[in-house]
């Protein structure tokens, strides 16, 4: 007998759990990152195009999905499935998404434990502890080991505690304290001189970058990673998801949190830049293009806030807190799938499960750690790049073409009288159907024969 499955208690709490997943350092570090190395608002453009035109709808074949099955992903794709080549289609797809699961959370924890230790460093400096500081902002083996292990061992905690007394109660408080945290940062930076040229270079686009299929491929990759798609997390969610809550509403509201956040991130990333050029700080590389990668968050801005004096320290402490807590809110997230696949198919508790799966995926972060130079950038590629958008188009084939069309309208009209009226409903099925597995389709070949 399975044990009882956990449900958000209310509409603010699955959205807060839900944007929580899918805000992180995909939208704080990633994006801003991207708009740097893309041609500045040229990438904007075209990653709100993708955010909402691919990766919203393919969010809503998540959602939908995981609420009508009320099951993990393997089982889910099970109850949708009519026929034995689409059961096992599904269960493929379903052991797919939660090994892409893994693997995110194996390097995302350790980058996660990066800015945990950055927290550590600024409070050292504080204190006037300069050494330590150092150690903490090094980049050494043994502080990814111990901060990754630190970044996991709360991942469990919160997790361990299940869905309405560990997910949805520290996003409720990590969420608002996230955004007074951002807000207040760019407030400040917005004082600071030459932020506004990092204004104007966000905003104003470089409309020669646009045509590049380069730009639609990476574009693609982050909404769907910033939405945190294709890896089952989202099924889950949805799963949680009471019959009262109105998925097309709350769908939205997740996307439009996400996607906002993400700009407003920008606002603060990009501008930071600026003013650190205008401090003296190198923000170009030897081909005059901005500095991105890694070089952005561990580079550029502790220069900027050691450019900046005492009052560098406290924004460079803030910094790193905003960048644990959204990251907190997407790991729990991620550490979610495997163990409510555990759970539910292997009558395993959800304290020993969360434990075992939680330590054997910090050994395989150790792997990274140890082999960076190699396995680093494989794993991130195999997982964002392919992972992602392969299980969720089979998401969105699995919603568009298998899914019975009377019990897809069935499970849309649960909490929303009239359904059947708007136009979610006259749009969304065969788009999800035709469109969305055609783009993802296109673009992804592109990368094979372009
Ligand atoms: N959406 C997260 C971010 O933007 O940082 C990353 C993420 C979380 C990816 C959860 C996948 C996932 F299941």
């Amino acid at each position: 007998m399975a044990a009882p499955r956990g449900e958000f208690s209310s509409k603010l709490g699955f959205i807060m759990a839900a944007a929580g997943s899918a805000v992180g350092l995909g939208n704080i570090w990633g994006f801003p990152k991207e708009v740097a190395s893309n041609g500045g608002a040229a990438f904007l453009i075209i990653y709100l195009a993708m955010a909402f035109l691919i990766a919203y709808p393919a969010l809503m074949a998540e959602l939908i999905i995981g609420r009508h099955a009320k099951a993990n992903p393997v089982e889910a794709l099970k109850v949708i499935a009519n026929s034995d080549t689409s059961r096992t289609v599904g269960v493929v797809t379903g052991f797919a998404g939660i090994s892409t699961a893994c693997l995110i959370l194996s390097f995302y924890a350790i980058i996660a434990g990066w800015m945990a230790s950055n927290i550590l460093a600024s409070l050292s400096d504080m204190v006037g502890m300069a050494g330590l500081s150092t150690w903490f902002a090094s980049d050494s083996i043994e502080r990814s080991l111990l901060f990754t292990a630190v970044f996991m061992a709360l991942t469990i905690s919160i997790i361990t505690a299940g869905v309405k007394d560990g997910i949805e109660k520290w996003c409720s408080r990590l969420m608002p304290s996230l955004l007074v945290i951002l807000a207040l940062l760019i407030v400040y930076v917005m004082t600071l001189d030459g932020a506004m040229d990092g204004v104007k270079a966000y905003l104003l686009p470089d409309f020669s970058r646009v045509m590049s299929p380069d730009l639609y491929i990476s574009a693609m990759g982050q909404a769907f990673f910033s939405l945190s798609l294709g890896v089952g997390t989202m099924l889950i969610y949805g799963s949680y998801i009471p019959d009262e809550g109105n998925l097309v509403s709350l769908g939205r509201a997740v996307t439009i949190v996400d996607i906002s956040i993400a700009f407003i991130a920008g606002l603060l990333i990009i501008p930071a830049m600026y003013v650190a050029l205008n401090n003296g700080v190198q923000i170009y590389d030897a081909n005059g293009a901005l500095l991105a990668e890694d070089s952005l968050i561990f580079v550029v801005l502790p220069e900027l806030f050691a450019s900046m004096g005492g009052a560098g320290t406290f924004a460079s402490l803030a910094f790193f807190v905003l960048m644990s807590l959204a990251a907190l809110t997407s790991t729990i997230s991620i550490l979610e799938v495997p163990v409510a696949y555990t759970t539910e198919n292997h009558k395993v508790g959800r304290k020993p499960a969360t434990v075992i799966i939680g330590v054997a995926i910090f050994l395989l972060s150790t792997v990274l750690i140890y082999n960076f130079e190699v396995l680093f950038g494989l794993i991130v590629s195999v997982a964002t790049q392919y992972g992602e958008p392969l299980v969720g188009l089979m998401m969105c084939i699995f919603a568009g073409w298998i899914f019975h069309r009377n019990e897809l309208l069935k499970e849309i009209q649960k909490g929303h009288d009239g359904a059947e009226h708007g136009l979610f409903w006259k749009i969304w099925p065969n788009y999800v159907r035709f469109i969305v597995p055609a783009a993802i389709l296109i673009i992804f070949s592109r990368k094979f024969f372009a």
